[in-house]
């Protein structure tokens, strides 16, 4: 059920739950991508004149106030991208909050503190969960869940507070469920699949999933070093997860078994050491068969860079989750550069998924607009496409 199946909101107090977990360094947010993306619930909301309190969280703060997660400075850069007002209370369901949500006008807006700093957000106990749910529930008088990072999440704000509020789902996790749909059911051929980043086992249930669903696997990143080993070569320093290489050598039998097309980068650049300090890097670039003892892999090979960029070419569904290599340094960008470039020239539905993906295309400087999404969760949208179910989902679907 969509926003308008709560009827006219004109003065009620409509609780978001939107997903503001950004990356800062100290009080400054390094990419604002989810904030933005948070902004047309929100404004939606305050224009149809609810009293809207946003709730949300940052980082894993465990359960207790702990300043160095404070959601202040979003508060601040929210308001910005608002254009409007935002009241922040210093509290999630205490005194601030409630005074926060008292003094709303129609249309008016707050941010309640880290919903983490309570530990009834996350706990395994239903009866603790609950009792916290109902604390939220009795500032609002309606949920609205634009979270979709969260909703694999089974947490109070995410979950058991849609138990307790008549409740609908946010223009953002309808379109982002709408999207991911596309890629599990029913894809356009040639769908390419494309994963990076650092764990081979943070990613089985995705590969399980979309192995027989998938034409091409395109593989890079750390987690390709485990693949690589798996496949009898000599990795260095190289990121290796050795409880996965078995996993990794099913995998590659499967995918020749099922038709599904296994792309792992012949060549790689190196460094003797991971970028770090004042020491500048010294890449290399190597054979993916030849990989120096004293050397670990940080992107992949100029070579392979443009076989996966000629694998995507003509591809109708693309999703890309996990980047290349070590992209926020310079000299091991090119890789992840290449694919997010390939992806902005798919003729079809391009999705960008996971965090660090979605922070690589806007550190890089492409253009959002250029992809067919850019999905705001990361663990979301790997559980989603593992076809799990998720949560803060199925609560809003039951019947
Ligand atoms: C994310 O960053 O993927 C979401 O905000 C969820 O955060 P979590 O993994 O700490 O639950």
């Amino acid at each position: 059920s969509d926003i308008a199946s709560l009827g006219n909101l004109s003065g009620k107090r409509v609780l978001v739950r939107s997903d503001l977990n950004v990356p800062l360094d100290g009080t400054t947010i390094t990419d604002d991508g989810r904030i933005r993306a948070s902004v047309p619930t929100i404004t939606q909301l305050s224009d149809a004149g609810a009293r809207v309190v946003v709730t949300a969280h940052l980082g894993r703060p465990g359960g207790s106030p702990d300043p160095r997660y404070s959601l202040e400075p979003v508060a601040r850069r929210l308001s910005e991208l608002l254009g409007r007002p935002v009241v922040f209370a210093s509290d999630t369901v205490g005194a601030s909050a409630s005074e926060a949500v008292a003094g709303l006008e129609d249309g008016g807006i707050a941010l309640l503190e880290n919903v983490r700093f309570n530990d009834g957000e996350t706990s395994k106990d239903d009866a603790v969960r609950g009792a916290f749910a109902d604390q939220l529930a009795q500032l609002a008088d309606a949920f609205v869940s634009d979270g979709f990072g969260v909703v694999h999440r089974k947490q109070a704000s995410v979950y058991d507070v849609a138990l307790r509020l008549p409740s609908a789902m946010g223009g953002l996790v309808a379109a982002e469920v709408d999207v991911l749909r596309r890629l599990t059911e029913h894809p356009e051929r040639p769908y390419v699949v494309v994963l990076g980043g650092s764990k081979v086992s943070d990613k089985l249930g995705v590969i399980d999933n979309l192995i027989d669903k998938a034409d091409k696997l395109l593989i890079g990143g750390g987690m390709v070093f485990t693949f690589l080993k798996a496949q009898g070569h000599e990795v260095g320093k190289s990121l290796l997860e050795a409880d996965q290489l078995d996993t990794c050598t099913r995998y590659l039998a499967e995918a020749a078994d099922r038709g599904v097309e296994i792309l792992l980068p012949t060549d790689v650049v190196v460094d003797t050491a991971f970028p770090s300090g004042d020491r500048a890097p010294e890449p290399r670039v190597v054979p993916a068969s030849e990989i120096p003892s004293d050397a670990l892999g940080l992107d992949i090979g100029p070579d392979s860079a443009a076989a996966f960029a000629a694998a995507l070419s003509d591809a109708r569904t693309v999703f890309w989750n996990g980047p290349m290599g070590v992209f926020e340094v310079e000299a091991f960008a090119d890789g992840t550069r290449a694919v997010a470039e390939a992806l902005t020239k798919v003729d079809g539905l391009s999705v960008v998924g996971g965090g660090d993906s979605a922070a690589a295309v806007r550190q890089l400087g492409f253009d959002e607009a250029a992809f067919g999404h850019i999905s705001t969760g990361g663990g979301a949208s790997l559980e989603f496409l593992e076809g799990k179910e998720l949560p803060g989902i199925a609560v809003l679907e039951r019947d």
